[in-house]
C-alpha cells in the first residue's frame, strides 16, 4: 500500500514538531510548507537526518509551493502569527484571516479530498474561515483545541491528586479562549467523578475552581513564560492524535472544534464539542446532557465565537 501523505502548512515550531512526531510514528511521507524560503527545506533536511538514528522510514520534504501538497491525505495548518505576551488569541484575527484565505485556496486547488486539521488562532473562527475558503465539506475540516485544553486540565488535576495522568479523563468544551468550559461533571479519575475524588483526597472545591481557571488560561501562561511564541509540543501532539484517529479509522471520541449545526442549540458554528473521528472525518458530534450552569457557561463561550465570525465577515466580504 502506498504511504499516506501528510502536508504541514506552516513550518514554525508546531510545524517542525508535527513533522518529527509524524515521521517517528511513520504516519506517511511529510511535506512541510512555508512561505519563508529555505526554512521548510532546512527543517526537512534536518528532520530527515533523524531517520537513521531513530529508525523511521518517511520522506520529508520542504517547499514554498502549494503544488507540492497535491494529493495529501491529511493537512495540518499552523500557518499564521502566534500571540505575544499580553495579547489575546482574538487579537490575531485580522492578520491570520488573510493567511487562512491563502491556505484555504492552496488546499482547494491541490488536495480537496484531504482531512484538514486547523491549529491557527483564534482557533474557532480560523477553522470556520478555512472551511469557507477551502470549500471542503464540513466533516473534513476540524479544529484542534479540545484535546489540548483537556490535556492541560488532566495534567493539572494529576499534579494536584498526585495520581497518574493516565487515569485522568478530563473534558473541556466550548471555544478555545478564556471562556472555554472545563466540565467537571464529565471529568473522572479512572471513572471516579473528579468532585468525589477531590472529597476523598481532601481537595477543596475552591482548589478545583483554581485548576479550572488555570486550564482556561493555560495557553497564555505558556506565552508569558516563553516571552516569544506560544506552546508547540502539546498542540502538535494533540493534532497528531486527531490525524491518527482519521487515518486509522479509530472512531475516537475527541473534543474538537467541529461544525455544529443543530446540536447544542447552535446554528452553523465551529466550536469545541465531543466528536467521533474516523475515516469519514468528523463522523458525529456527540451531544451530552449539561447542567443549567454548564449550559450557561457554554453559551458565553459560543457567543464569543459568534462575535468573532461576525468580525471575520466584516473583514472579508467573501465570507458574508
Ligand atoms: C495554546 O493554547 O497554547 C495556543 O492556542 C496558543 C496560544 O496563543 O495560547
Amino acid at each position: 500500500m502506498a504511504r499516506k501523505k501528510i502536508a504541514l502548512i506552516g513550518a514554525g515550531m508546531i510545524g517542525g514538531t508535527l513533522a518529527h512526531l509524524a515521521a517517528k510514528k511513520e504516519m506517511g511521507d511529510i511535506v512541510l510548507f512555508d512561505i519563508a524560503e529555505g526554512m521548510p527545506q532546512g527543517k526537512a533536511l534536518d528532520l530527515s537526518q533523524c531517520g537513521p538514528i531513530e529508525g523511521f522510514d518517511a520522506k520529508i520534504t520542504g517547499t514554498n509551493d502549494y503544488a507540492d501538497i497535491a494529493g495529501a491525505d491529511v493537512v495540518i495548518v499552523t500557518a499564521g502569527v502566534p500571540r505575544k505576551p499580553g495579547m489575546s488569541r482574538d487579537d490575531l484575527l485580522g492578520i491570520n484571516l488573510k493567511v487562512m484565505k491563502a491556505v484555504g485556496e492552496g488546499i482547494k486547488n491541490n488536495c480537496p479530498d484531504a482531512f484538514v486539521i486547523c491549529i491557527t488562532n483564534p482557533l474557532d473562527a480560523m477553522v470556520w474561515a478555512l472551511r469557507e475558503f477551502s470549500g471542503l465539506p464540513h466533516n473534513k475540516v476540524v479544529g484542534m483545541a479540545g484535546v489540548l485544553d483537556s490535556a492541560r486540565f488532566a495534567t493539572f488535576l494529576a499534579w494536584e491528586f498526585g495520581c497518574s495522568v493516565k487515569d485522568v479523563n478530563a473534558f473541556v468544551l466550548g471555544g478555545h479562549g478564556d471562556t472555554m468550559v472545563p466540565v467537571t461533571s464529565y471529568t473522572t479519575i479512572n471513572g471516579i467523578p473528579v468532585n468525589d475524588y477531590a472529597k476523598i483526597k481532601g481537595v477543596s472545591e475552591s482548589r478545583i475552581d483554581e485548576i479550572v481557571d488555570r486550564t482556561r488560561k493555560g495557553g497564555g501562561e505558556i506565552v508569558g513564560l516563553l516571552g516569544n511564541g506560544s506552546a508547540y509540543y502539546a498542540p502538535a501532539t494533540s493534532a497528531i492524535s486527531m490525524a491518527e484517529a482519521y487515518l486509522g479509522d479509530q472512531k475516537r471520541i475527541l473534543p474538537c472544534a467541529s461544525y455544529v449545526d443543530g446540536k447544542y442549540g447552535l446554528d452553523g458554528l465551529y466550536v469545541g464539542v465531543p466528536t467521533v473521528i474516523g475515516a469519514g472525518g468528523t463522523e458525529e458530534v456527540v451531544e451530552i446532557e449539561l447542567s443549567d450552569e454548564e449550559k450557561a457557561n457554554l453559551k458565553v463561550s459560543t457567543d464569543a465565537v459568534e462575535e468573532l465570525l461576525e468580525a471575520c465577515k466584516g473583514l472579508d466580504g467573501s465570507l458574508a
